[in-house]
């Protein structure tokens, strides 16, 4: 049999288990899995030695904003060194999300945003759609559909960039999306509660006291929690199908879990810093640089998201990578309020969670390769295609060496920023080789791909694990 590449002697990785063997990949596809599938005669393919490493199906970071128009700046990673620092994470897809401006249709919003990612992108990418007027933008639905685009966010937040959608926007787009076989994606804070907590802590003698901790200060876990509720409330009634995006506290993943419990078809991911990073990083020399929003939260709340990784009412892990340099972050002059909101994370998504999960046995390997990949290619709709080692599947393939470690150093990395949340951890996880559709596209620790290779990537019938 001819093959173009085959990756022998590796420990093939997947929800189902682990196996030593080989994968042949031909052309774009995964030709074959099995054993000495090189067997002494090559035939002309390409051989990658993976012994002694872990073969997983590429990452998904299923949440990012690229190039996104944001707090008054851009976010500084754009379809350029977002998806290099994709590659060079293990992740082969993203999906980012088209946001319209001003009167924007959705269908502009998609073409604004494609054509960001046209000719740039070097890994596989997607849209969600956010909706931000449901009278206007309600009609479009099914067009949106019908372009691969099956899923939708509202935020409850951000009135003043014109983005929020109140309860009965969430009603009708749960209702309307359950006819359709589409998605409802939710960006839960509780606005009128958290903008009366903003203005009573807006003051000079407050932000000298406290200075970036007002993010914290201002955003304590009720506010999601309550948002979540509420939501969940709304697609207990309509029977709709809800997708809670970066969910950072401990109340959120009950508040799922119960729900689920109950028949309600709520899903929630979190994102790697709500793991791993806790609010004390407010209260240091840099504190202002980790103002993301939903904010990083309590130990507490990583154990319960940790926790409900394992249980399952939390099924995947993101970034929601909104990147923004130093000199951006800058903007905020001793006002936490204008922080332009967001932090990298695509490059270390899967170091992060595979050294903080798997290596503190937090997670299994299999459970690993769940949360970071098949999980969010079934949720998103892009399952078996992306997300499985499965023959006729996408190429989609990630090499990892299960001990070495990389020390994180933004100066070394393929993102945009002058600085990391991880900056100096140690981690394991970083891809030693990336395949993207059978090209690869990392080698040895380094992007080797091209801009351009990255597709637009058609989904269907999300919201199922
Ligand atoms: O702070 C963040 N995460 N900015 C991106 C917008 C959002 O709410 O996802
Ligand atoms: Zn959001
Ligand atoms: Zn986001």
């Amino acid at each position: 049999m001819k093959y173009d590449t085959i990756i022998t002697g590796g420990t093939l990785v997947t929800v189902a288990g682990r196996m030593k063997g080989d994968l042949a990949i031909r052309g774009e596809k995964i030709a074959a899995i099995g054993k000495d599938l090189a067997d002494g005669q090559t035939n002309g393919a390409r051989i990658v030695d993976a012994t002694g490493r872990y073969v997983l199906p590429a990452g998904l970071d299923v949440h990012v904003h690229l190039e996104l128009p944001f707090c008054g700046t851009v976010s500084s990673d754009d379809y350029d060194s977002g998806t290099r620092a994709a590659a060079r994470g293990g992740v082969t897809t993203v999906i980012d999300f088209a946001i319209p401006y001003g009167q924007d249709t959705l269908a502009q919003a998609v073409e604004n945003w494609d054509a960001k990612a046209r000719g740039k992108a070097c890994v596989d990418y997607a849209f969600h759609c956010a909706i931000t007027n449901w009278q206007r933008q309600a009609k479009e639905l099914p067009k949106l559909i019908d372009m691969g685009i099956p899923t939708f966010k509202q935020f409850m937040i951000y009135e003043s960039e014109g983005w929020q959608s109140d309860d009965a926007a969430m009603f009708q787009a749960l209702e309307r999306l359950k006819e359709l076989g589409g998605m409802l994606m939710v960006h839960a804070e509780s606005s009128r509660v958290l903008d009366l907590l903003i203005q009573r802590h807006h003051n000079k003698a407050e932000m000298n006291k406290h200075g970036a901790y007002l993010h914290a200060i201002t955003r304590p876990n009720y506010i999601e929690a309550e948002a979540i509720q509420r939501a969940i409330q709304w697609t207990e009634v309509t029977g709709g199908t809800l997708f809670v995006v970066h969910m950072s506290t401990g109340e959120g993943a009950d508040l799922v879990k119960n729900a689920r419990e109950r028949g309600v078809n709520v899903f929630a991911e979190t994102c790697a810093q709500y793991l791993t990073l806790d609010d004390s990083l407010f209260a240091t020399k840099d504190g202002h640089l980790y103002a993301t929003c939903p904010q990083i939260k309590k130990k507490a709340d990583q154990q319960r998201l940790w926790k409900g990784l394992r249980d399952g009412e939390v099924c995947g892990i993101s970034t929601d990578t909104c990147s923004f340099t130093r000199k951006q972050k800058a903007m905020w002059k001793g006002d936490w309020t204008k922080i332009p909101m967001g932090m990298p994370g695509i490059e270390t998504l899967l170091p992060v969670v595979y050294t903080e999960g798997v290596l503190k046995r937090r997670l299994t390997l299999e459970q690993f390769v769940q949360k970071v990949s098949t999980a969010p290619a079934r949720m998103m709709g892009l399952y078996p295609r992306k997300g499985s080692l499965d023959v006729g599947t996408d190429a989609d393939v990630t090499i990892i060496h299960p001990k070495k470690r990389i020390k994180v150093d933004w100066r070394k990395m393929e993102t945009n920023t002058d600085w990391s949340p991880y900056q100096d951890w140690n981690l394991a996880g970083f891809a030693e080789a990336t395949f993207c559709r059978g090209k690869q596209i990392v080698d040895n620790y380094k992007f080797t791909g091209t801009n351009g290779h990255g597709r637009f990537i058609k989904r269907s019938k999300p919201g199922t694990l």
